[in-house]
């Protein structure tokens, strides 16, 4: 993992500490939060957040810390246009194949797995016990949530979010800017910018009910 200088970490919020958690399992020592909205004195299991970028020691790396997909985004952005460095926090309790790749500004939580030959894009999230199955490949600022499944072989656009328990079954894709419910199971490929539930997968109309 980059960061063995210390590691910032951008934003304070749930995912910004789930991040601190399995870095701090890792074995990382010098961490810091940043968000302009936090408050006088706050901090996580004794680290300290600042609202500004402000006297950060030379040769720290950094992580995007939000669960938004967009937000992740322009964090990376803001990261690279400040010249930082981006790193990735793989938990030491994931499985992550030689021959996959994980992109920098990448987070990988505990238990989870990214199979031979998969290809995880920059700003992502694969979360706790998430699988990623062989040659599989997650684009950009994706997030693969708590307990999700993609399949070998299937291919998730950029900016998607899969929800909790979610599956994508073997071969199939998963367009950009598409959200699927928790617990739902994808069988055939989607294009269709929106949000899916249930199984089979089927979009949410603006109504609010599925389109069958
Ligand atoms: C799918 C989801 C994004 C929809 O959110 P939403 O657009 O706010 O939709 P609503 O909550 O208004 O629900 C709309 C309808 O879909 C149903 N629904 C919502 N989520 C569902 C799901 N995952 N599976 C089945 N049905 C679902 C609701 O019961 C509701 O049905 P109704 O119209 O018959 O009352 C959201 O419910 C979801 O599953 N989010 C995933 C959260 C998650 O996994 N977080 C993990 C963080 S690590």
């Amino acid at each position: 993992m980059k960061g063995d200088n210390g590691l910032l970490i951008l934003g304070f919020g749930g995912h910004a500490r789930s991040v601190a958690a399995v870095a701090i399992a890792n074995g990382i020592k010098l961490l810091l939060f940043v968000d302009e909205n936090a408050r006088d004195g706050e901090s996580f299991l004794g680290f300290p957040v600042r609202r500004d970028l402000e006297r950060i020691p030379l040769g720290w790396s950094c992580i995007p810390g939000v669960g938004d997909n967009a937000k992740r985004k322009g964090q990376v952005e803001f990261a690279r246009s400040a010249g930082w460095d981006l790193a990735n926090v793989v938990s030491r309790h994931a499985t992550v194949d030689v021959n996959a790749s994980i992109s920098p500004g990448s987070f990988v939580g505990h238990h989870a797995h990214i199979g031979p030959l998969a290809r995880i894009g920059s700003g992502c999230i694969v979360n706790t016990g998430a699988i990623v199955e062989h040659e599989s490949e997650v684009g950009d600022f994706s997030h693969v949530s708590v307990n999700s499944v993609v399949a070998g072989r299937s291919r998730i656009g950029s900016f998607v979010f899969l929800g909790t328990g979610a599956t994508v079954i073997d071969g199939v894709s998963v367009g950009e800017n598409i959200t699927i419910g928790a617990g739902a199971t994808v069988v055939e490929s989607l294009s269709t910018p929106g949000t899916y539930i249930g199984c089979p997968a089927r979009r949410l109309a603006q109504a609010g009910r599925a389109v069958y």
